[in-house]
């Protein structure tokens, strides 16, 4: 008896994380629950994963890891979003180096062995001081200050000699600062832009570790999935680059968004101590000139300011009820 060759699936790496979790609902729900695989260093924060999904817990810095579940579960797509952000990055710059980059490279040729589709996010943090600040191009200086900033440019020359030499189909984006409820950001340097809205729901008050001037891109969490969605879909003589796209949605200085949000919470009010995290900021870009994604793939953002914090603050006074309520 031969043994069936299980349906074509999608693996997430990194599934427990920001944008992970929500990727994850988004296949199942379109897919079915079968059809998607989660792989993470440690057991889900969702239990309901376990029951409605695959889910592996593994370091996908061990090729043998990824292979095995490549091959268990048929893969066909990966979506690669292991990664130490910038701020948790500088604390321990080794840690951030080996964890970056072996798991893309193990990726990489474990792509152009099986012949997978792959998706992995490049960052703002490619930018540094030398690069142009305001509507920062698209092919410009990369010198990043930041470990996460250097492995994502490394990542970055990596994914595009893959594509050029092995054929490889990876497709990236050069994220802003994304703003989501759902499941916490892990250590960026915008991840004041969500600590905010929790905050001012529950204390009306929030300690800001940037300056109020302190102006980054960013982006809604929905935003971000149409994005990886619109170009995973993409035809691939569409996309003119295979390093990785800038995109961007808005860019807001810290103080407009503590003013937004007083338009909805008026006893809100935000302190300012900036911290490491300051010095991160003050050399990425203010705001990025994403044109050759809007070119090549029709990439169009839906959320404005006003619309995030809207967003944000429905959908977590709804979330801080039902804890309340259990
Ligand atoms: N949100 C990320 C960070 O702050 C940027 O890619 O590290």
């Amino acid at each position: 008896m031969t043994t069936a060759t299980p349906k074509p699936r999608t693996l997430i790496t990194g599934v427990d994380g920001q944008i992970g979790s929500e990727l994850f609902d988004y296949f199942r729900d379109k897919d079915g629950a079968g059809q998607v695989v989660g792989l993470d260093l440690r057991p889900p924060r969702k239990p309901d994963w376990q029951q409605h999904g695959h889910f592996e817990v593994m370091d996908a810095t061990i090729r043998d890891n990824l292979e095995s579940v490549i091959k268990k579960y048929n893969i066909r797509t990966i979506y690669h979003l292991v990664g130490i952000l910038s701020a948790k990055g500088e604390l321990d710059p080794n840690l951030a180096w080996h964890v970056n980059m072996q798991s893309l490279k193990h990726v990489l040729d474990l792509a152009a062995e099986y012949n997978i589709r792959v998706f992995w996010p490049s960052s703002i943090a490619v930018f540094g001081p030398t690069t142009p600040r305001d509507n920062t191009p698209q092919e410009t200086v990369l010198e990043p200050r930041t470990m996460y900033g250097v492995t994502k440019v490394a990542g970055e020359l990596l994914c595009n000699y893959y594509f050029h030499h092995f054929n490889v189909d990876v497709r990236s984006l050069r994220f802003p600062g994304i703003i989501s409820y759902k499941t916490p950001p892990g250590g960026g340097t915008t991840d004041y832009a969500v600590e905010i809205f929790h905050a001012a729901l529950q204390h009306q008050h929030y300690t800001c570790f940037v300056s109020p001037e302190t102006t980054l891109p960013m982006m809604y969490m929905d935003d971000a999935i149409k994005s990886i969605i619109d170009l995973m879909h993409a035809p691939a003589e569409k996309l003119s680059i295979r390093t990785s796209y800038n995109l961007t949605g808005i860019s807001f200085a810290a103080r407009e968004l503590e003013t937004e949000i007083r338009k909805h919470i008026p006893s809100f009010h935000c302190s300012y101590e900036p911290d490491y995290r300051q010095a991160i900021a003050d050399t990425w870009p203010i705001r990025i000139d994403d044109s050759r994604a809007r070119e090549d793939w029709g990439w169009q953002h839906q959320y404005d300011l006003a619309g995030i914090t809207e967003a944000m603050l429905s959908n977590l006074r709804e979330y801080y009820e039902q804890k309340h309520s259990h």
